[in-house]
């Protein structure tokens, strides 16, 4: 707790103004009250809440940006038009090639995995190589902050 204590706590500066120096009191005073909140919570929790901080989480507009390269055969929607490729509401945690009145391939009907993930980290890196011979024209996404965007999209599309 200490060592957080002082990473967070405000340089002490010389010269302070009188009002940068009520302002940083102010601070002190928020820091304090955040300080108990999080000890109330346990250590365990502050280590994974710091770790989760510093990965920033994949944003959802970049995701929904993202998605514009899917969306030319995908839907994902409640009420999907007829595109070439499967609607993909739901999706996450649906088993591989199993949507109800799609039409997919043969290798896609074989693939024996549910849609998690790892598995569409792989899918959108190269399609091809996690299921050869899927019918999905898509060359794949090489940056990977855009691949985690458009998997936290799938997962939670806001509209
Ligand atoms: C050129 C059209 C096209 C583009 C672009 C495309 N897909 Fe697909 N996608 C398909 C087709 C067709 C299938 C069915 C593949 C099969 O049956 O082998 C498919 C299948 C999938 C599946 C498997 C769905 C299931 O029900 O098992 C996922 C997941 C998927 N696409 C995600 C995406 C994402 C995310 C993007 C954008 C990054 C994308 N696709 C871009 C055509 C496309």
């Amino acid at each position: 707790m200490t060592l957080k204590w002082t990473m967070f706590a405000p340089r002490p500066r010389l010269r302070l103004g009188s009002y940068q120096g009520l302002k940083a009191s102010m601070m002190h005073r928020q820091i304090k009250t955040w300080a108990a909140a999080i000890g109330a919570l346990g250590l365990g929790l502050v280590l994974s809440l710091s770790a989760h901080a510093m990965e920033a989480p994949p944003s959802t507009a970049h995701g929904r940006l993202q998605f514009l390269r899917c969306a030319s055969c995908h839907d994902i929607s409640a009420a999907p038009s007829a595109k070439i490729g499967p609607n993909l509401m739901g999706v996450y945690g649906r088993k591989a090639g199993s949507l109800a009145g799609y039409s997919y391939s043969p290798a896609m009907k074989a693939a024996d995995f549910t849609w998690d993930e790892a598995h569409l980290d792989r899918w959108l890196t190269q399609p091809t190589s996690l299921v050869p011979g899927t019918a999905m024209a898509f060359a794949g996404i090489s940056n990977a902050a855009d691949r985690a965007a458009i998997i936290a999209y799938l997962r939670n599309p806001v509209r």
